[in-house]
C-alpha cells in the first residue's frame, strides 16, 4: 500500500489512517504529526515551523520535503505507506513523483476524502487529539483511548485558525485533485457518513 490522503483539514483522513494503520501495519506518515512532534520538541524546525502552523498557512516547501524524505527512508515504510497532509500543493507533488520514481517505486493511489466547509468547521472546533500519539477523537473524550495520554485542543483548532486553513486548502491544495485526476491514480470517497461506512469505502475503494 503505497498512498496519498488528500482532502480538506478535517475531512478525516487521519482517522481513516488509523484505521488502515491498525488493520494492515503500514507506516502512517502525517507531515502535521511530524510538525507537532517538532514543535514540541523545540527543535530548530518546530520553532520555525510554529508561526505557519498557528497563523493556518502551509509550512516553507523544503522544510517539510526534507522530513517527509527521511520519514520514507525508514524501514517500516518499505512495506507500505500512507502519506496524511502531504504533499500540501503541486510542488510537493513533483518532488514526492520524482523522489519515489528514484526508489523504484509509484503510488497506487490518491485518495480524496470529500467533506463539506460548514461539516468540517464543527468537526475541527469540537475535536481533542492525543497530545502522545496523536490519536483524534470529538469533545468529551479526555483520555486517549489508544494510549492513555492526555487529549487536548490543538493550538490551530480554533474557530479563525481554522478558516484561515480552509482558504489555505482551496487555493494550495485543492487543485491536487486535478493533479492526482490526471495522472489517472485519483479515488474519492464521500467522507460524511459514520466512519465505519467511510472506511468500508476506502478499502474497497483500494481493493483491500
Ligand atoms: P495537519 O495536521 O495535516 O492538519 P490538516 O490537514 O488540517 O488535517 P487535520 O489533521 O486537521 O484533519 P484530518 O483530515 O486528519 O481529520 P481527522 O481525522 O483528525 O496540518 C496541520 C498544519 O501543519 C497545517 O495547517 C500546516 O501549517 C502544516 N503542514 C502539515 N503538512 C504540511 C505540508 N505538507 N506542507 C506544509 N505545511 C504542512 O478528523 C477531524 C475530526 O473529525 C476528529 O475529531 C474526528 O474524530 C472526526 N471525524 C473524522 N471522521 C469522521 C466522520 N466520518 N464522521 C464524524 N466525525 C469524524
Amino acid at each position: 500500500m503505497k498512498i496519498v490522503l488528500l482532502g480538506a483539514p478535517g475531512a478525516g483522513k487521519g482517522t481513516q489512517a488509523q484505521k488502515l494503520v491498525a488493520d494492515y501495519g503500514v507506516a502512517h506518515i502525517s507531515t502535521g504529526d511530524l510538525l507537532r512532534a517538532a514543535v514540541k520538541a523545540q527543535s530548530k524546525l518546530g520553532v520555525e515551523a510554529k508561526g505557519y502552523m498557528d497563523a493556518g498557512k502551509l509550512v516553507p516547501d523544503q522544510l517539510v520535503i526534507d522530513l517527509v524524505k527521511e520519514r520514507l527512508a525508514q524501514d517500516d515504510a518499505q512495506k507500505g505507506f500512507i502519506l496524511d497532509g502531504f504533499p500540501r500543493n503541486t510542488a510537493q507533488a513533483e518532488v514526492l513523483d520524482k523522489e519515489l520514481s528514484g526508489m523504484g517505486i509509484a503510488l497506487d493511489a490518491a485518495l480524496l476524502v470529500d467533506v463539506k466547509a460548514d461539516v468540517i468547521i464543527n468537526r475541527l472546533s469540537s475535536r481533542r487529539t492525543c497530545r502522545s500519539c496523536g490519536y483524534t477523537a470529538g469533545a468529551g473524550v479526555d483520555v486517549c483511548p489508544r494510549c492513555g495520554g492526555e487529549m487536548y485542543q490543538r493550538d490551530d483548532d480554533k474557530p479563525e485558525t481554522i478558516k484561515k486553513r480552509l482558504d489555505t486548502y482551496e487555493s494550495q491544495t485543492a487543485p491536487l485533485v486535478g493533479y492526482y485526476r490526471e495522472h489517472g491514480i485519483l479515488k474519492e470517497v464521500d467522507g460524511d457518513r459514520p466512519v465505519d461506512e467511510v472506511y468500508a469505502d476506502v478499502k474497497a475503494l483500494l481493493c483491500l
